[in-house]
C-alpha cells in the first residue's frame, strides 16, 4: 500500500508543527536560557553574545539558526528577545510575498526588536534583496510610483535583531548567509535531555509521570522535543483509562505500541522506507528520487524529515552514488545483512 499526503499530516512522529503543537508549545515553551535544556555550545554561546550586547547597550548581531525541524528553533527566538528585554516579532519565508510585506514588517520594528524569520530560505529573491541592506545599514531602499516619474526614497530603521531559522542552510544564498554575524547549528537531543524535558513538560501540565516512563517517551522521540511532548500527551490518554493516571513504563509502551512506534522511535514509514530500499534495490546504494517514488513521499520530505533521524542513529548512509541501509539498518529490521546477494528481500512483504 502506497501512503498518501493525508497519511503523513497524520503522523505522530513528523517533526513539522501542527496546529494541535500549538496550545502545549506555548504553555512549555522555556523563557529564558537557564530553563531551555540541551544545546548546550549553542546556549552557551548565545548567553556570551547576548550579555556582551546587554552590557555595550548595542542590539545582538543577526543570529542564523539551522538544523532538523522541532529542535526548538522559534522557542530560542522567544529566549533571545525575551532576554534582551525587547518584541519578537514573527513571520515566515512563505509568508512574505512582496517587497512591501516586508517593508511593512522592518518598519514597525521598535528599537532593538528580534524579527524572527522561520523558513528564511524560502524567501524569494527580491524580498530578499530588501534584507541586505536592512541587516547592514540599517536602511531600506524603496521605489514609489512607476515609469519616469518613479522615486526612489531611503527609508532608517531602527536597530534590530534578525533571527533567521532554516532547515537546509546549504540553500541560504551566500550574501544573505554572510550577513549574519551568528550562526548556530542545532543538534538532535540525547534520550537524556529529552527525558529532562518531558519531565518538565509533564510537571507544567501537572502529568504524572515517572522516570521509567520518562525515558521510554525520551528514546522513541527522534531527538525531538516536539515529538516528545506530543507523545507525552498521547500516553497521558492511555495512562488515564488503564493505568491509574500515572505514566509509567508500561503505559507508555502500550502508547507507543499504540501508535506503531518502535523502540527507537521509527514509525511505519520510516520502517517501509528501509525495507523498500532493501527489498527493491539491495539496500542501496539508490538515489532520493528512486526511494521517494517507491515509497509514494515527496523527496524533500524524505530528506528534511526521515533521513535525519535514520543518519544519526546509523541506520542510513548517504554516499555519492546515493543512499544505503547500513548493517545496522538491516538488523534493526530483523533482514539478514547480504550485500553482495540479493537482499533475502522475498521474506519481506508490506503492509
Ligand atoms: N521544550 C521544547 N524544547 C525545549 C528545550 N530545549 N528545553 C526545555 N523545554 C523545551
Amino acid at each position: 500500500m502506497i501512503e498518501t499526503e493525508m497519511d503523513f499530516e497524520s503522523r505522530i512522529t513528523a517533526p513539522e508543527y501542527t496546529p494541535e503543537d500549538n496550545e502545549i508549545e506555548l504553555s512549555l515553551r522555556p523563557k529564558k536560557l537557564t530553563d531551555y535544556i540541551g544545546q548546550e555550545k549553542a546556549k552557551e554561546n548565545l548567553s556570551i553574545y547576548i550579555q556582551a550586547a546587554k552590557l555595550r547597550g548595542e542590539s545582538l548581531d543577526h543570529v542564523l539558526l539551522y538544523g532538523p525541524p522541532g529542535l526548538g528553533k522559534t522557542t530560542l527566538a522567544g529566549i533571545i528577545a525575551n532576554e534582551l528585554g525587547v518584541n519578537l516579532r514573527i513571520t515566515s519565508g512563505p509568508a512574505i510575498e512582496k517587497q512591501g510585506d516586508l517593508v511593512a514588517i522592518l518598519s514597525n520594528l521598535e528599537s532593538g526588536d528580534v524579527l524572527f524569520i522561520d523558513e528564511i530560505h524560502r524567501l524569494n529573491r527580491t524580498v530578499e534583496e530588501i534584507l541586505y541592506p536592512a541587516m547592514e545599514d540599517g536602511k531600506i531602499d524603496i521605489i514609489i510610483g512607476k515609469g519616469p516619474s518613479a522615486r526612489s526614497y531611503q527609508l532608517s530603521l531602527p536597530k534590530f535583531t534578525l533571527v533567521g531559522a532554516t532547515t537546509r542552510a546549504g540553500q541560504i544564498s551566500a550574501p544573505l548567509r554572510d550577513r549574519f554575524g551568528v550562526v548556530l547549528r542545532l543538534e538532535m537531543y540525547t534520550p537524556e535531555e529529552l527525558a529532562k524535558i518531558v519531565k518538565r513538560s509533564a510537571s507544567i501540565l501537572n502529568i504524572p509521570l515517572d522516570d521509567e516512563g520518562a525515558l521510554q517517551i525520551a528514546g522513541r522521540s527522534r531527538g525531538t522535543p516536539r515529538i516528545a511532548n506530543r507523545l507525552l500527551k498521547r500516553s497521558r490518554d492511555f495512562a488515564e483509562v488503564k493505568y491509574d493516571g500515572i505514566i509509567t513504563k508500561e503505559a507508555a509502551e502500550e502508547a507507543l505500541a499504540s501508535m506503531e512506534i518502535d523502540r527507537l522511535g521509527l514509525d511505519s514509514i520510516d520502517r517501509r522506507l528501509l525495507t523498500a530500499m532493501i527489498r527493491n534495490y539491495n539496500g542501496g546504494p539508490v538515489g532520493l528520487e528512486t526511494i521517494a517514488a517507491a515509497i509514494g513521499e515527496e523527496s524533500i520530505t524524505i530528506e528534511d524529515v526521515y533521513e535525519p533521524y535514520l543518519m544519526q542513529i546509523g541506520f542510513l548512509a548517504r554516499t555519492p552514488r546515493g543512499r544505503t541501509v547500513t548493517p545496522a539498518g538491516y538488523e534493526h529490521l530483523g533482514i539478514p545483512f547480504n550485500p553482495l546477494g540479493n537482499s533475502g528481500g522475498t521474506q519481506i512483504t508490506f503492509e
